[in-house]
């Protein structure tokens, strides 16, 4: 019976057997080619290491899983969904998968070093950051979500604790735990049908959820764009239930040194019709293959002088 709890505990997990990679053999890695080092982080599923690949000295971030915690939990779709994602994006400010083993006990997903931690920490650092530099920030932000939603990723989670900083002050998104992928069926509710079969609409039948979800992805922006700028979110209580509330009523107010355009910029994202969301666009809910135009986002007057075509190159402007 111990046999047997070993193998349903492993079953979920399917091992991926490295091929060849473009013509060349690539060696699946195991616990032993790293050394573990000093603790990055901890969240309820998993814990973030520094982890050193022995033979290239090369620094990254391990994020292990305990693989009976997800089992009891009832969370392997997830971490599913995050392997398969993350493996999937290949963007220089999305936390990038390297590698991604397993043993008797534990998962491993070897990933980018975020070496200056969350965004977070330097917003509550420096109690909201200068509007260069938010804008700057915001303008990573739009590329990488861009990139996102045109491989079919909608993030979901989207907030300045899963905004990593990279050792050169780029972003590196991260955390795809509760992401989804478009027009993949992974059995949750959003595809799963709802109502009578012989009664249900067409439109309802095209997914209208799956599209709208898309929009959250923007509203999170607008949230993100002005905790950036005011040092905390635009929409918060003292519980769940009196956020919501706020949220519901779109009640929030501007500190007075935001700018004319960052306010517009805000405004016009913190829309509680989608339809009518900046980039959001109507009309086309129910086609899977509409993503926000970004363009819409980007050339709002708050961007003004962003070179959107060499961020990743450019040095970011210095905090303060
Ligand atoms: N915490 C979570 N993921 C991380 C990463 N990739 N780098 C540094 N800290 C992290």
């Amino acid at each position: 019976s111990r046999a047997m709890n070993a193998a349903a505990e492993q079953s979920p997990f399917v091992e991926q057997v490295k091929v060849k990679e473009r013509g060349r053999e690539t060696r699946k890695r195991t616990v032993k080619d790293f050394f573990f080092g000093r603790t990055l982080g901890e969240g309820s599923y998993s814990t973030v290491v520094e982890a050193t690949e022995v033979e290239t000295e090369k620094i990254y971030a391990a994020k292990i899983l305990d693989k009976r915690h997800i089992i009891k939990e009832k969370k392997t779709k997830y971490v599913t969904i995050e392997r398969n994602v993350l493996h999937k994006l290949r963007h220089p400010f999305i936390v990038r998968l390297h590698y991604a083993f397993q043993d008797k006990q534990s998962l491993y997903f070897i990933l980018d070093l975020a070496a200056n931690g969350e965004l977070l920490s330097w917003v509550r650092k420096y109690g909201g950051l200068s509007e260069p530099v938010a804008k700057h920030y915001m303008a990573e932000l739009i590329l990488a979500v861009e990139y996102m939603h045109q491989n079919g990723v909608v993030h979901r989670d989207l907030k300045p604790e899963n905004i990593l900083l990279g050792s050169d002050m780029h972003i590196l998104i991260a955390d795809f735990g509760t992401a989804k992928l478009l027009g993949e069926n992974d059995g949750s509710r959003t595809n799963s049908f709802v109502g009578t079969a012989e009664y249900v609409s067409p439109e309802l039948l095209m997914d209208r959820q799956e599209a709208n979800i898309r929009g959250s992805d923007i509203w999170a922006l607008g949230c993100i764009a002005y905790q950036l700028l005011a040092g905390r979110p635009p929409f918060k209580a003292t519980n769940e239930y009196q956020t919501f509330q706020k949220i519901l009523k779109n009640e929030y107010e501007f500190p007075p040194h935001f700018s004319v355009h960052a306010k517009d910029f805000i405004r016009r994202i913190l829309v509680l019709d989608p339809n009518y969301r900046l980039g959001c666009c109507f009309f086309k809910d129910s086609d899977p293959d509409t993503i926000p135009n970004f363009d819409d986002l980007k050339s709002h007057p708050f961007f003004t002088g962003i070179d959107w075509s060499n961020l990743s190159n450019s040095n970011p402007p210095q905090m303060s």
